[in-house]
């Protein structure tokens, strides 16, 4: 392929992907993501941990502190889907560190280990199948078909989603696996793990349906008003064999796992909504020391980050 065929194969992939969640939604929720729709935006500062210079020579884990918004969100591309909704899990984790002058590279993450599709033609056939079994529709439906005939999306969809008290207690997976490349050019694939400080804190399925539609939203902002909300990123990491280019592949659990750094949220930005609609996340990092890892998800998920921000600009 030429780079302008490329560039023409994966502008269309995209536009597949994005009425894939369109037709989800029940149409384009016009100023809103397609996925992950109602959150909130909260601004702190990104401390790295002492050893995560041996891990990467990025700039935020070489300065003592830096910058960080981030944005919870529900998984819904409906922005009034309660927070106790089941279509409200995974939730998100997006975390933008501000680097020197305009430059900056983010993490996205959601709160279930895993993915339904290893590359983004089959998360828009997921996305259809979905879609296209509504309440009337024959059984099998299309969705029964799909989960039938593809394992990881039955896994994605069949593992645990409990409701977390606060999205200050949910634990989020990069899911992606990176390349982290260090000062002397040592290479390690890894995934990104974030927990909350203090480990997690879930509702029983009756608990969550006595909540709010909005209780995480008004919660997390209750929480940073009287102090600092922590959450800890680490890196799992690969050992030799590991496939690092499936995300919807686990590595073993007995994985190790470096410390990369804590994240402080001290405040509810100002402006929320308007916030939320202009951030345009990246997969890809912007950084030396952080790259791909040849994950084909990684490559389109960017892109239809980047065109549904566009989208969601114009209205
Ligand atoms: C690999 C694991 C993935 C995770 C953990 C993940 C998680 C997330 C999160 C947390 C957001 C909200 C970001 C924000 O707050 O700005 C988001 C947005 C979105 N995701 Fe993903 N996602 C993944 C893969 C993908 C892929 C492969 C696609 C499609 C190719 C996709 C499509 C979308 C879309 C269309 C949005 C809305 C983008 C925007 O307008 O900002 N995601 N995702």
């Amino acid at each position: 392929m030429t780079p302008s065929e490329k560039d023409d194969h994966l502008t269309a992939l995209c536009r597949e992907v994005l009425e894939a969640f369109d037709a989800v939604n029940g149409g384009v929720q016009a100023g809103y993501r397609p996925a992950h729709a109602k959150g909130i935006m909260l601004s702190g500062t990104f401390t790295p941990a002492p050893g995560a210079k041996n891990l990467s020579c990025a700039p935020h884990l070489g300065r003592a502190s830096t910058p960080v918004s981030v944005r919870f969100s529900d998984f819904a591309g409906i922005p009034t889907i309660p927070d106790n909704n089941s279509n409200a899990s995974p939730r998100g984790f997006a975390v933008r560190f501000h680097l020197e002058g305009e430059a900056y590279t983010d993490i996205v993450g959601h709160s279930t280990d895993g993915f339904p599709a290893a590359t983004a033609q089959e998360l828009a056939a997921f996305l259809r199948a979905i879609a296209a079994s509504g309440l009337n529709a024959a059984k099998p439906t299309p969705i029964e078909s799909y989960l039938a005939t593809h394992p990881a999306a039955l896994e994605f969809v069949q593992a645990p989603k409990p409701f977390p008290s606060s999205f200050a207690k949910e634990s989020f997976f990069g899911v992606n696996a990176y390349k982290f490349i260090n000062a002397t050019g040592a290479a390690r694939f890894g995934r990104y793990r974030i927990r909350p400080e203090g480990g997690g804190d879930y509702l029983s399925s009756e608990a969550a349906a006595t909540k709010s539609p909005n209780y995480l939203i008004d919660e997390i902002k209750e929480r940073v008003a009287k102090g600092p909300v922590k959450m800890h990123i680490f890196v799992q990491l690969a050992e030799p064999g590991d496939i690092v280019d499936d995300s919807t592949k686990h590595w073993p659990a007995n994985r190790s796992e470096v410390e990369f750094g804590t994240i402080a949220l001290t405040a509810v930005q100002p402006n929320n909504e308007a916030a939320q609609r202009e951030l345009i996340t990246d997969p890809i990092p912007k950084v030396d020391g952080i790259e791909v890892s040849g994950d084909p998800l990684t490559e389109p998920r960017s892109a239809v980050y980047l065109m549904a921000g566009r989208r969601r600009a114009a209205k």
